[in-house]
């Protein structure tokens, strides 16, 4: 990478609660051509804002982890507008665009994406170490990590010694470990029991969230709406409404709620 281009993407992000995180505009996404072809976007319109957990919600294959993975700039869009704190991947080159991605988003995925080979903290690390840590150190504050997910005592496990819900608090632990200002989590409490999912929510909420950084959550778990505080509805690669989380609760609980936030 050119020194231009690792200062373009270093660039400062600095941010603040109520300025846009993310932005999409018209985003647009197919798979395939001819008679497979598939439209999974057919026009994204939201606005995230800067200190606030956003859920998104949805039917199997209306095109929620396609979303989220334009928005973290694992996939290209087709058409229409997406930045990321003001920043938008397609204008990036290839290095740029890992640099930025390394420093300011984290990633977790539907199917955890661990490194079978690797131990649980070094799964933690590999952000880290992307970034230029020493591996040793890195290794080692990846430990700390998988501690304030209750996973002190499997440090030293590999992946396939660890249960779904482990892997995927190692997953959640990779995500978090570089303090990125965009986290993206796909279902990250499917393999979680009640009580764990509320522990990884509560955490994600406490470490992930402050008034510059934002987090989006794809789920279909109703315990969690709790902690939303704006619930986008997809439907067949829409954005169909967006709410707010207490009203969504309320709404679910029978109690009215008034509705949404609006968008
Ligand atoms: N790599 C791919 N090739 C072809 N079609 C794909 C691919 N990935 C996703 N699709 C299709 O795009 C649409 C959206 O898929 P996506 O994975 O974004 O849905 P989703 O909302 O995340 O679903 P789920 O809740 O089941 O995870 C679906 O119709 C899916 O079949
Ligand atoms: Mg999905």
């Amino acid at each position: 990478m050119s020194a231009t281009a690792t200062m373009q993407a270093g660039m400062g992000t600095a941010t603040r609660r109520g300025e846009t995180a993310v932005h999409c505009k018209g985003v647009t996404k197919h798979y395939g051509e001819g008679t497979s072809k598939v439209w999974a976007l057919r026009g994204i319109d939201l606005e995230i804002g800067a200190g606030e957990l956003t859920m998104l919600v949805g039917p199997s294959g209306c095109g929620k982890t396609t979303l989220i993975s334009v928005v973290a700039g694992i996939l290209d869009r087709d058409d229409g507008e997406c930045t990321v704190f003001g920043r938008d991947f397609t204008r990036m080159s290839a290095s740029e665009k890992t640099r930025f991605r390394g420093e300011n988003v984290g990633f977790v995925f539907q199917q955890f994406n661990l490194l079978p080979t690797l131990t649980a903290a070094e799964n933690v690390a590999v952000p880290l170490m992307i970034l230029g840590k020493g591996r040793s150190a890195a290794v080692k504050q990846g430990a700390e990590m998988l501690e304030k997910v209750g996973l002190k005592d499997k440090l030293k496990s590999l992946p396939s010694q660890l249960s779904g819900g482990q892997q995927q608090r190692v997953a959640i632990a990779r995500a978090l470990v570089h303090e990125p200002k965009l986290i993206v989590c796909d279902e990250p409490t499917s393999a979680l029991d009640h009580d764990t999912g509320h522990v990884i929510m509560r955490m994600l909420k406490n470490v992930a969230l402050n008034e510059s950084r934002s987090l989006v959550i794809v789920t279909h778990d109703a315990r969690i709406f709790e902690f939303a505080d704006k619930i986008a509805k997809m439907d067949d690669g829409r954005i169909k409404e967006v709410s707010n989380g207490v009203a969504e609760v309320a709404r679910r609980n029978g109690g009215g709620g008034g509705g949404g936030a609006g968008h």
